[in-house]
């Protein structure tokens, strides 16, 4: 074993960055002698050095980052401060001064991932990202390296834990979507301010990451179509549960039928209970993932927290270490299939539509009709009446999004529809 250590930077010594601390640390023996040569944390970047950090070397916090990624003899630096500046450029000055670069950060990956990878290989240094996507969850490596002889069709996940958290409480208690979430904050799932998560913009990034690893094309934040779940009711489980379903906020990265295109996005959607994404619980994360020659894998496991999230980092970070041994790097990325990235509309899927419309003869013929003539092709109604009023639950068959969108907005000027109670895409089947 090499006796002179490999110098790791640590940018950042929050929620995960005192696990990757805490664990380089303690696993320190195990992690050399799998690297083959010690690993010493040489500087920790923080905002706020007066904190107390339990295990760290206060000699060894610096609130200048960027003169610790410039000092020239780090090895590899490890970046989890988040968002995108001063991220990015402590990433590029990282790899302009020798060092290798693993992050755990989805937001700055989903919209510079292309222009950090340029630079990951025009200084020939590895740029590694598991904790990126799904924290503990191996996904990121199995897509890039176990799946690089298959061809993957459609990588279909529940990536984000706070939501899932959500939505599962508002399944098996029957809470409204306030009551779910004011239970995910005081729990600490969910963040004093939550957009990230419930907007989907937390998911959207992963979509994007997963879908340019998997079809080997690049897909930028922009690229992927994004619904929060702050519209879902009780009541839309209450439809999913009359259809034996329930429903997910799920990431969806999808190969079109005839191979030339793909597709991202993010939105709520009802699965059915047998899929096995439904019985993904609390907040554990989730991705199913299809491919010609393997079939159907599922990766499941914690999506977040520090120490799984930390568990993925240190994996990067002794495969980086090792490929620094052995004078390589790791697979950098791999955009070669380059296949454009088609808008919402031309997406294809099952629809439940709730509409509430006046409880008379002829309302249900006059709603197939317009169905029929926008090409959405029906496959069960269910009418409830009462006093005047009725309900009409449509599920479609497979239709684009724009014919959908196209029925919905025909269906709203109809005098007979008094409005339409909700929209659901019908997923996984
Ligand atoms: N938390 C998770 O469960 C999780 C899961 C997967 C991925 N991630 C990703 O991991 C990254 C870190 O997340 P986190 O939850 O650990 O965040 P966090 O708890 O907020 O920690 C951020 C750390 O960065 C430091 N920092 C902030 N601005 C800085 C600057 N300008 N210069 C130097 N240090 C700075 C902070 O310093 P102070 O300590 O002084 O405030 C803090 O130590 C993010 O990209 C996130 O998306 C997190």
């Amino acid at each position: 074993m090499r006796t002179r250590p490999l110098k790791v930077a640590l940018l950042g010594c929050g929620v995960v960055g005192s696990e990757v601390a805490r664990i380089m640390t303690t696993h320190a023996d195990d992690l050399a002698a799998r690297i083959g040569a010690p690993v010493e944390l040489a500087g920790v970047a923080v905002r706020r050095p007066d904190k107390v950090r339990e295990g760290i070397d206060p000699s060894l916090v610096t609130t200048d980052a960027t003169a610790l990624v410039k000092r020239g003899d780090i090895d590899v630096v490890v970046e989890v401060i988040g968002g995108i500046e001063p991220a990015r450029t402590l990433i590029t000055t990282a790899f302009a001064h020798g060092a290798s670069v693993v992050s755990a950060n989805k937001a700055l990956l989903a919209q510079d991932g292309a222009a950090l990878h340029a630079a990951a290989e025009e200084h020939g240094k590895d740029l590694y990202y598991e904790a990126a996507v799904a924290g503990a969850i191996p996904l990121i490596r199995p897509l890039r390296e176990s799946l690089a002889g298959d061809k993957v069709n459609r990588v279909l996940g529940i990536v984000n834990g706070t939501t899932n958290f959500i939505l599962d409480k508002m399944d098996s208690t029957g809470a409204g979507y306030q009551e779910a979430l004011d239970e995910a904050t005081a729990l600490g799932y969910a963040e004093a301010d939550p957009t990230a998560d419930v907007e989907g913009f937390d998911a959207a990034a992963k979509a994007a990451i997963l879908a340019g690893i998997a079809f080997h094309t690049r897909v930028r934040l922009d690229d992927v179509y994004r619904e929060g779940m702050t519209e879902v009711t009780a009541a839309d489980f209450a439809s999913a549960k009359e259809m034996g379903c329930t429903i997910k906020l799920l990431a969806i990265c999808e190969r079109a039928a005839d191979g030339e295109s793909v597709t991202a996005r993010v939105h709520p959607a009802m699965i059915p209970l047998t899929h096995p994404l439904a019985s993904v619980r609390g907040a554990y994360n989730a991705v199913f993932v299809e491919s010609d020659a393997s079939g159907q894998l599922m990766f499941y496991g914690p999506g977040a927290g520090g120490s799984p999230t930390a568990s993925a980092v240190l994996g990067d970070l002794v495969a980086v270490c090792r490929n620094r041994l052995s004078g390589t790097t790791g697979p950098g990325e791999s955009a070669y299939a380059a296949l454009p990235v088609s808008p919402m509309g031309e997406v294809v899927t099952r629809y439940h539509i709730s509409l509430d419309v006046a409880d008379k003869p002829g309302v249900l013929a006059q709603v197939a009709t317009v169905f029929a003539e926008h090409g959405v092709s029906i496959d069960t109604v269910r009418q409830q009446g009462k006093d005047g009023e009725a309900s009409l639950v449509v599920v479609t068959h497979r239709a684009s999004d724009a014919a959908l969108n196209g029925t919905v907005e025909a269906l709203r000027k109809l005098d007979t529809v008094r409005g339409v109670a909700s929209i659901m895409r019908v997923e996984g089947e």
